[in-house]
């Protein structure tokens, strides 16, 4: 069974560092998070859990009617089955009921799995930040969902 919640205390960050940790090379550090859960009305981070197990989560910010996904990730185990784009739904209905339907994000150039996740769920290029990324350097690509062009 497949459940999505959002995370209001430090009950679940184990699990999320844990799939940082085998999912992203400079991931946020716990304290990063603490901060973000500190700040409610701003910053939102999601949970997806199956059979009640963390594989997957979503943290964004939420600036007037935009969101700006900072992370998201799926546990190795549990990709190609259809739960990134299931997550990706979820927040942005969350998102949309708390009156922000515009989303923004960066990615790595190099990223095709998630490239073809955010494309599929009505992303568009929008602009591209050069060498942004470090270890190894690469560009990110903006990409933009809901009205075109920032708010
Ligand atoms: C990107 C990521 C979240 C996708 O999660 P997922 O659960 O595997 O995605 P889904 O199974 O829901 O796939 C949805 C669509 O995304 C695309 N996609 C997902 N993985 C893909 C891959 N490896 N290659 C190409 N397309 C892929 C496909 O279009 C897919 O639809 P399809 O299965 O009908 O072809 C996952 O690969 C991940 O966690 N990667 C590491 C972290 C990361 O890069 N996060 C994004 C940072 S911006």
């Amino acid at each position: 069974m497949t459940t999505f919640a959002r995370v209001t205390s430090t009950a679940e960050l184990d699990a999320i560092l844990a799939l940082d940790d085998v999912c992203f090379h400079h991931p946020w550090t716990r304290a990063d998070y603490e901060r973000e859960l500190q700040d409610p009305a701003r910053c939102f981070l999601y949970v997806l859990k199956v059979h009640g197990v963390v594989v997957g989560y979503c943290s964004f910010w939420r600036i007037f009617d935009e969101i700006h996904l900072n992370n998201f990730a799926l546990h190795p185990s549990h990709r190609r089955q259809g739960l990134g784009r299931s997550l990706l739904a979820h927040v942005l209905a969350e998102a949309e009921a708390i009156g922000a339907p515009n989303a923004t994000l960066e990615v790595r150039a190099s990223n095709t799995a998630a490239l073809a996740l955010y494309h599929a769920g009505g992303f568009v290029r929008a602009g591209l930040r050069r060498a942004y990324y470090t270890h190894p350097v690469e560009d990110a690509l903006i990409l933009w969902r809901g009205r075109p062009g920032p708010s």
